[in-house]
């Protein structure tokens, strides 16, 4: 096995003409972008293809593979997003552009689930939609790397239900299920209630799934609830809180975890919840801040 690169002129098998002529057809791109993304993407696929000696079958099954995945791919499923997911791009990508600060909360992969215009919901509501599960009261503040309360932030959540779908998940579904959007109240604080999220794999019923099957790999993530956070002068934050004591933590198929986001998702007898109602079965709060960055700190 030669040692990996993306330097033409060390590639071990390649015609290093080749190579050389397709970087040169980028050198009089109009964007200084683009040609040097796409320099370096033809520097690193000739390298690769050279390095494990590409066979026509294996090229053709990889055309065929990227085929499938935007054939299956549609408003409500995104296969391509999912392959960057399971290859952990998604997570190096975030990685790069949102370093882990010390004060701010982390990030994560937003996953093919997100929907743009979620219903809009106040503070105290229940969220499910219907969705199935152990109900549980959400509660936090939005908040500054100072601390100060961040008002009016706009609150995006989405989950899985008890079978682990997401509601776009069901063809015969027209309202929404387990996802909202809300505001932060005067003092940061968010709270409404849903249900307990639970592991559930990632779609594994497409090319991504076959994939995952010949490589032996586990589709399961460990259980959590999506969050989208942003308000003007603030950065944008995408992430999860996953909950604490799951099973997955640590094998998690899109590599998406951070010990930072683990929360306690604490259960209840029966008895007064959050909302003062009296439940009749056991119920669970989960308590988190999310502290965003100002926007060009990032
Ligand atoms: C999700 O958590 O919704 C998700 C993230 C990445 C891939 C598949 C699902
Ligand atoms: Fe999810």
């Amino acid at each position: 096995m030669t040692m990996w690169t993306s330097d033409p002129a060390a590639l071990p098998t390649a015609d290093r003409t080749l190579t050389d002529r397709v970087l040169k057809s980028f050198d009089a791109a109009p964007s200084a972008r683009l040609g040097e993304v796409m320099r370096s993407l033809v520097a690193h696929l000739h390298a690769f293809a050279s390095d494990v000696r590409l066979t026509e079958e294996e090229w053709a099954a990889a055309v065929s593979f990227l085929t499938r995945a935007g054939q299956i791919s549609d408003d409500r499923r995104q296969e391509l997003i999912l392959l960057s997911d399971v290859l952990g791009l998604s997570m190096l990508v975030i990685g790069m552009n949102h370093p882990v600060s010390e004060t701010a909360t982390a990030s994560t992969v937003v996953g093919p689930f997100f929907v743009e215009d979620s219903p809009e919901f106040a503070n105290g509501d229940d969220i499910s939609g219907g969705a199935g599960g152990e109900p549980c009261f959400y509660s936090g503040r939005v908040l500054s790397a100072a601390g100060t309360p961040i008002p009016g932030a706009r609150i995006d959540v989405w989950h899985a239900d008890d079978e682990g779908n997401y509601d776009v998940q069901y063809a015969e579904l027209d309202g929404a299920q387990g996802r909202g959007r809300l505001r932060s109240a005067a003092d940061g604080r968010y709270w409404f209630s849903s249900v307990l999220p639970v592991p559930y794999p990632i779609p594994h019923d497409g090319p991504v799934g076959d994939l995952l099957t010949a490589a032996e790999r586990d589709s399961m993530r460990p259980a959590h609830m999506h969050f989208r956070v942003s308000a003007p002068g603030f950065a944008t934050l995408t992430t999860h809180v996953f909950v604490a004591g799951d099973p997955y933590l640590g094998f998690d198929a899109v590599f998406g975890e951070r010990d930072s986001l683990v929360g306690a998702f604490v259960r209840h007898d029966p008895g007064v919840a959050p909302d003062g109602r009296v439940r009749d079965a056991a119920f669970f709060t989960m308590e988190f801040d999310f502290v965003l960055d100002v926007a060009d700190s990032v």
